[in-house]
């Protein structure tokens, strides 16, 4: 098999990729390793920055998003007994989130690729990226026992954090920087109305919590949780109650409790590898990078790396310019950098940290009692939370 780009993993990085690209006229195929159907059955992200809300409706599959997405102006924090909330449209001039689950940006990629004949084999295993150093770099796979390989001009590697793509970079070449943080989030999906029109922050001393939704009919709500906690032991009774407490009273008082029907724990981690460009190989979204979920931006950076990549292969494909490729690796982990800033920073804000004494607490109240009370620092927040602008222009 031959095509111009290969693509190792079909998340959200790898299909827009494969999206944006076959509408430039841009071959490629899209190797998965899982089914279509454990792809489309994760929960993860829920909020949109307006870079990625425009980059799917260029790419043709934003309409969808369009009717059912909710657009959040603000949002809420809650610390120390008080609900303060963040204008997001009034402090950055406009700009907006939108509430859409990754689960349905998925959805909506694959049904896209699918219409276009776009290629996404799933179910494609032992993937392996060869002679990337090179100028004719291929890929071998195994597809219903069958090995194949794959001859392409240049690979993506958008296979998460645990994907081929990073591993097969050379070990003198690859720099890693990491933090793990010492506690999970517990999250539950309920059938139920959301307890605020707006997304709430929550600090409160026995751990942080965060009530988020998918649509006026279907919420998200998060708890800090120990890394060793047993998921068998938080029945739903256990977690609505852990959930009250940390929340306002006001929100406590009006949340809808009911079945849930997703639970599970994620990990808090930040992780960048350094440099995202080995040869012919370009890693994109989590395999490059892994930020810890408080800031909602793990998916938004993912696109981030994917509004680079693209325009870049494009330059190459369409002008025989080179620029953007060679400068892919700098440019996205320019972007990369702040938005683990901004993830570490309001994650140690919001948590309760093991080793935390009386003192940590104290200023982490008074971060946010001065946070919230200055149009300066909430502007700050407020523009890290609905997206840096992605750099533009030649230089890139
Ligand atoms: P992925 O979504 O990981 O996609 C990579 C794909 O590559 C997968 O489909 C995988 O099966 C495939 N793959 C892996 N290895 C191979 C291989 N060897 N060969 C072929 N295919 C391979 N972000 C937020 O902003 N908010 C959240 O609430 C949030 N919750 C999360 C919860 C969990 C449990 C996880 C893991 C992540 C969460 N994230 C969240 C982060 C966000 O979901 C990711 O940043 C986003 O999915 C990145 O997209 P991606 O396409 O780069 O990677
Ligand atoms: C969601 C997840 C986040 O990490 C976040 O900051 C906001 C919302 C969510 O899953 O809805």
């Amino acid at each position: 098999m031959k095509t111009q780009v290969g693509i190792i993993g079909g998340g959200p990085s790898g299909l827009l990729l494969s999206q944006i690209l076959h509408l430039q006229g841009i071959e490629n195929v899209v190797l998965e390793r899982q089914s279509r159907d454990y792809v489309l059955g994760r929960i993860r992200a829920g909020v949109l920055e307006q870079g990625l809300v425009e980059m799917l409706r260029d790419a043709q599959v934003g309409e969808r998003m369009d009717r059912e997405g909710l657009i959040h102006d603000g949002f809420h924090l809650a610390f120390g007994g008080r609900t303060e909330r963040i204008d997001l449209k009034g402090l950055t001039g406009g700009k907006t989130v939108m509430v859409y689950g990754q689960t349905e940006v998925t959805r909506d990629l694959y049904n896209a690729r699918d219409d276009m004949g776009g290629l996404v084999i799933d179910e494609a295993t032992d993937v392996t990226p060869h002679d990337i150093e090179t100028d004719a770099p291929y890929l071998t796979f195994v597809k219903s026992g069958l090995e194949t390989r794959l001859d392409c001009d240049f690979i993506a590697a958008c296979d998460g954090f645990h994907g081929v793509g990073r591993q097969s970079m050379p070990k003198n070449v690859l720099k890693t920087y990491e933090r793990v943080y010492p506690f999970g989030w517990l999250g539950v999906l309920s059938r139920t109305r959301p307890v605020d029109e707006e997304l709430i922050y929550a600090n409160h001393a026995r751990g942080f919590a965060l009530c988020s939704m998918r649509s006026p009919t279907l919420s998200r709500y998060y708890v800090q949780c120990a890394l060793d906690e047993n998921l068998d032991e938080w029945s739903d009774d256990r977690f609505w109650d852990e959930l009250k407490t940390r929340l306002p009273e006001a929100a406590a008082a009006t949340l809808v409790t009911g079945p849930s029907i997703e639970k599970s724990i994620a990990p808090l981690r930040s992780f960048v590898a350094e440099p995202m460009t080995h040869g012919r190989m370009f890693l994109a979204g989590d395999a490059a990078h892994i930020v810890p979920p408080t800031g909602a931006k793990g998916l938004n950076l993912a696109a981030s790396d994917v509004y680079y990549l693209s325009r870049a292969l494009i330059a190459q494909y369409q002008k025989d310019d080179e620029t953007g490729l060679k400068n892919y690796s700098k440019t996205a982990l320019s972007r990369v950098w702040k938005a683990e800033r901004f993830s570490w920073w309001m994650t140690t804000l919001m948590h309760k940290f093991p080793d935390q004494g009386v003192f940590d607490a104290k200023m982490q109240q008074a971060e946010l009692d001065y946070l919230t009370s200055s149009k300066a620092g909430m502007t700050a927040m407020a523009e890290n939370y609905v997206g840096l602008p992605y750099q533009e222009g030649d230089e890139q």
